[in-house]
């Protein structure tokens, strides 16, 4: 094929949303203007139902095919939120609230899920159903479980379940995925070094919680060099080390933060618990005290089999030979879109975003020309999977 020819036609009006979504940024649950106009434009369009304040502020829209919505239901899914980021890409449409700005291109997912429901909803040309999914707090606030929480999977009896990212540095048209684990699951940690102060010049009379953390910092470096097998993936990052005012005192206490990514269940059990014993040890080796606070965040996201392969296929039919790499390697980033797939099958994947700044950069931009290509493959994801027997 390549792009679904009304498309073309609707590009502008999708562009047009797009850049509105982006004017507007919403960032985490507050996505409440964002939602408002999605629910609005499904009205507009004739979708069979929405529902809003699922998982807070997610929407739900139904389009039935051409046979009463009878057999399988696929669930699309999309994410409205933004980032606390301050946007410096000069654009006319560029972000009017100070402080916040969508870099991640979840502007242009939602646009294009709407493109892709508007065409839909006119032309029905399948048999069973389409749940179109928007959420919201994907970045850090696990939106998807939220919904999921809330009934997503069981209210709207969803069989399959499909979502698709922006890829910086990929060309425009172009589509990425691979079955298995494609990002990984991100787990977070702050760990308090309770030590005793004192002066600085007589440490034998503290316990010196940054002599501790430092130890225990070089210590979790073991977790992927030693205890991890060299072909899996871990990361374990110390983004924090907080601790002391002054140059003459040892300070109370000291804080660490940090975060470890996995791509296998296996793994990350192993590392979390390797990670509380390295703190906990090293903590009383060195006679200080270590509080941890360990997160569990968002699951690997793991890609099933045969809903990759079909979503390849039919990204091909898209983009075109040579447009699909069906076996990109796993990143260590995270999606919240893993729970879905923990709940049924499916995949996620990758269009091309072209040479923009990368994702969450001040200077990021979703790519308007990418619109056609993301919105014909849901079309064509539909279409293909729920053919109308006519
Ligand atoms: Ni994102």
């Amino acid at each position: 094929m390549p792009i679904v020819n009304r498309l073309a036609e609707l590009h502008e009006e999708i562009t047009a949303w797009r850049r509105d979504f982006h004017e507007n940024p919403e960032i985490l649950y507050e996505t409440v203007r964002t939602a408002e106009k999605v629910a609005e434009l499904l009205e507009s369009f004739g979708v069979d139902e929405v529902t809003t304040g699922i998982g807070k502020t997610g929407v739900v829209g139904v389009i039935k095919g051409r046979n009463g919505g009878k057999g399988k239901t696929l669930g699309l899914r999309a994410d409205m939120d933004a980032l606390p980021i301050e946007e410096v890409t000069g654009k006319e449409y560029a972000s009017k609230t100070p402080g916040k700005m969508h870099a991640c291109g979840h502007d242009g997912h939602t646009a294009m899920l709407l493109g892709a429901a508007k065409y839909l909803a006119e032309t029905r040309n399948f048999d069973g159903t389409v749940v179109l999914i928007f959420q919201p707090a994907e970045e850090g606030g696990a939106g998807a479980k939220a919904m999921i929480d809330d009934g997503l999977m069981t209210k709207w009896p969803i069989d399959e379940v499909y979502g698709m990212h922006n890829l910086p540095g990929t060309d425009v048209g172009t589509f990425s995925m691979r079955v298995g684990p494609i990002m990984a699951a991100t787990d977070e940690f702050t760990v308090t070094i309770k030590g005793r102060g004192g002066h600085a010049a007589r440490p034998y009379e503290t316990i010196d919680p940054i002599v501790t953390g430092s130890q225990i910092v070089s210590a979790l470096q073991s977790i992927a060099s030693r205890t991890v097998d060299p072909l899996k993936s871990v990361v374990v990052s110390v983004t924090s080390f907080k601790a002391g005012n002054a140059y003459n005192v040892i300070p109370q206490d000291a804080t660490l933060w940090g975060t470890i990514r996995t791509l296998d269940n296996e793994v990350r059990k192993i590392a979390e618990e390797r990670f509380m014993t390295i703190v906990e040890s090293v903590a009383t080796a060195y006679g200080a005290v270590a509080e941890i606070d360990f997160k569990r965040g968002y699951p690997v996201v793991v890609n099933h089999e045969e809903q990759t392969h079909f979503a390849a296929e039919v990204a091909e039919a898209v983009g075109g030979a040579g447009s699909v790499d069906s076996n990109i390697l796993p990143m260590m980033g995270g999606e919240d879109f893993a729970y879905m797939l923990e709940e049924r099958p499916g995949a996620f994947i990758y269009t091309g975003n072209g040479d923009s700044a990368g994702l969450h950069h001040p200077l990021y931009d979703f790519n308007d020309d990418a619109i056609l290509y993301g919105s014909s493959y849901w079309i064509k994801l539909v279409e293909t999977a729920l053919p109308h027997a006519s």
